[in-house]
């Protein structure tokens, strides 16, 4: 994650705005979509991330799990994915969770529409 400002000289429409920052500090996991894309918003204490919305293993909703400790716990078996690198805990036959960059920047968190 980086807090540098969306500058001009980048790719235009590849950051897209997805919630105000504000916005995780009453929610930790915010729903989102970008060009049909579900994804989620997480934040783990000061760490934001994005990720897909649908669990890797059989597509339940993550937003109805939990986070914790750079944890994102799925609602349906309690598998768990490691929000710095996406992969699932030990014993699961499962690729790991799409991330996605994120940014902080005039008060909105931004995901790089370009990776999904
Ligand atoms: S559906 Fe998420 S761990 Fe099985």
């Amino acid at each position: 994650m980086s807090d540098a400002p969306i500058s001009a000289g980048e790719q235009p429409g590849r950051w897209v705005a997805v919630c105000a920052r504000e916005r995780l500090t009453q929610h930790r996991i915010v729903c989102a979509t970008i060009a049909g894309v579900g994804l989620l918003v997480v934040a783990d204490g000061d760490q934001v991330h994005a990720c897909e919305r649908a669990c890797p293993h059989e597509q339940a909703d993550l937003s109805l799990g939990r986070v914790a400790d750079g944890r994102l716990y799925c609602p349906r078996h309690l598998a768990w994915f490691d929000l710095t690198d996406g992969h699932i805990s030990p014993g699961w036959p499962s690729r790991a969770l799409r991330r996605y960059p994120v940014r902080i920047a005039e008060g909105h968190v931004w995901v790089d529409a370009g990776a999904l």
